[in-house]
């Protein structure tokens, strides 16, 4: 099995990801509040890329969540925080979902046979998941606005290392891949403290949104992996 990761999502070509399972991780915090989200009983995500295709597509017994610039977006139900998507605000219900990085980097991953969304929430899940589908796989790190973002790779890193562990076939893991799985190993014993100090988690931190960013650095916290099913529109589901 072969383990590519991309540093942001521009740089991910269509010809990467055809017959590979992607796995697209925005740690801070898009695929942090999926996770949660469906965790917590929601029954789909539909992933938009604009606020304008999620307002078109909402209907009266979906809620509307997702964020520009961290914040919640006007009219919006929810923003993109994942402490909002609690049981009694999510359960059977399903969500139609925009964010800046994240749902971007899922519509562009599109071409990939299987694409799972990932978090440190779901890490050992997903690399589970990703182990059983028997095929290469490519873990795309969303970024921010096309730069790299630390928590990605870092993510990258940790499910490298629980595919690589739990993996009865060899696995042979690109450079960057095997970059971000010694900065794993680097920072494991204080992951909070490390978010807290990527320039994503100071930006979440400086609006008040500390919070989130030690939620979000909880390792295996939940055991569901959002599948991305369906074509108009795309949801996302447990798997
Ligand atoms: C994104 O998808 O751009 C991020 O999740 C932004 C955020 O944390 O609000």
């Amino acid at each position: 099995m072969q383990i590519d990761v991309f540093s942001t999502v521009g740089e991910v070509r269509s010809e990467d990801l055809t017959q590979k399972t992607v796995i697209v991780i925005d740690v801070l915090r898009a695929t942090s509040t999926i996770v949660s989200a469906l965790a917590n009983g929601s029954v789909a995500i539909h992933p938009m890329e604009t606020v304008g295709q999620a307002r078109a597509f909402a209907m009266e017994d979906t809620l509307l969540g997702g964020e520009r610039f961290c914040k919640k977006i006007q009219g919006f139900d929810l923003g993109n925080s994942p402490l909002e998507y609690s049981p009694s605000v999510v359960a059977e219900r399903r969500i139609v979902f925009t964010t800046t990085n994240g749902t971007r980097a899922i519509h562009k991953s599109l071409r990939g046979e299987t694409i799972l969304a990932g978090s440190f929430l779901n890490g050992n899940a997903c690399a589970n998941k990703a182990l059983q589908l028997k095929k290469d796989v490519v873990i795309v790190c969303a970024g921010t606005k096309d730069h790299f973002a630390l928590e990605d790779g870092l993510c990258a890193g940790y499910i490298i290392q629980r595919i690589r562990e739990n993996a009865a076939q060899v696995t042979n893991v690109g450079d960057l891949g095997v970059a971000m799985y010694q900065a794993y190993l680097n920072v494991h014993g204080h992951l909070a403290e490390t978010l807290l100090q990527c320039e994503s988690g100071k930006r979440l931190s400086r609006i008040g949104y500390q919070d989130d960013v030690t939620y979000c650095s909880q390792v295996d916290l939940y055991t569901n992996v959002p599948v991305l099913r369906g074509h108009n529109p795309l949801e996302l589901q447990n798997d």
